[in-house]
């Protein structure tokens, strides 16, 4: 399985730091925001990677990262977004990469404690369709949340996904963290911009839970955002702490294609 890690967008809510350089360049405790998705990725064995990122310092990636081989990574390609377009219209640049094949995509302002190989490995013995990764949060509102048939997150069945729904229908959030087969392409290529002139990944999700294609899993361990000043002060503190998914880190065996 190959990873798509999104690192587009202006990062308008973390102005001024963001007017001198891509949001996910900025350090969370020890390291750039954007070593944390990809570490993610290598620690579950997806090491083939394609970059999405944009903006006036694109660039600086490349100089940072160079070919990944110190993150473990094996092959490492980038794309660049044109505009702030959405999550969807971001993804839309890795068709070529993903050439048919599943993908893991991660938002690059995800950091999450635990490892996803588990959710990983579930997504690949399903045949088709997508998986999301759900976590309890206190401020639902500000994410992509669920509904359940049911009360239970482990036995219930999501019936609906809502963009940062005023009156959340439950507290589990659609983390960024995100499992596709290649139809998902087709989707983004029929979305239309959202009230807030997005093309937005929980628009790509209602296709596949209308075809009943939508499975979830939930994940272990702390996961935050880091996208406000609020979600980066905790972001950086919670790495701090201890426990993270990248003090352990070591290249894993591979998720086979
Ligand atoms: O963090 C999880 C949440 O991320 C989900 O619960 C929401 O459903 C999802 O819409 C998203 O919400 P945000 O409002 O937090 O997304 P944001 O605009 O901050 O973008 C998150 C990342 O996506 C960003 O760090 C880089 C990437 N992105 C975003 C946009 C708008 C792009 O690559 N290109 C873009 O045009």
């Amino acid at each position: 399985m190959k990873g798509v890690i999104l690192a587009g967008g202006l990062g308008t809510r973390l102005r001024p730091l963001t007017l001198v350089t891509n949001k996910h360049l900025l350090p969370v405790y020890d390291r750039p925001m954007i070593y944390y998705p990809i570490e993610c990725l290598v620690n579950a064995g997806i090491d083939e990677i394609l970059i999405v990122t944009g903006g006036e310092h694109a660039g600086d990636f490349l100089k940072l990262l160079k070919n990944g081989k110190q993150l473990g990574v094996r092959h490492l390609e980038y794309a660049y977004q044109e505009g702030e377009g959405g999550i969807a219209d971001a993804l839309k640049l890795a068709e070529d990469f993903a050439d048919g094949s599943k993908i893991c995509v991660i938002l690059g302002d995800n950091i999450l404690e635990g490892n996803i190989r588990r959710t990983a490995g579930e997504f690949f013995t399903q045949t088709s369709g997508a998986r999301i990764n759900l976590k309890k949060v206190d401020d639902p509102e500000r994410f992509g949340v669920v509904r359940f048939d049911n009360d239970d997150p482990l036995t219930g069945r999501v019936v609906e996904v809502i963009e940062k729904p005023a009156n959340p229908p439950s507290d589990m959030a659609i983390t960024g963290i995100y499992f596709f087969d290649a139809d998902v392409f087709d989707m983004c290529n029929q979305l239309s911009p959202s009230d807030r002139g997005e093309l937005e990944i929980t628009d790509v999700l209602k296709y596949y839970l209308d075809r009943g294609d939508l499975t979830h899993g939930i994940v272990e361990g702390w996961w935050t955002d880091a996208g406000t000043f609020e979600s980066l002060v905790r972001a950086t503190n919670l790495v701090a702490e201890g426990g993270a998914n990248h003090k352990d880190f070591k290249p894993a065996e591979t998720v086979t294609a």
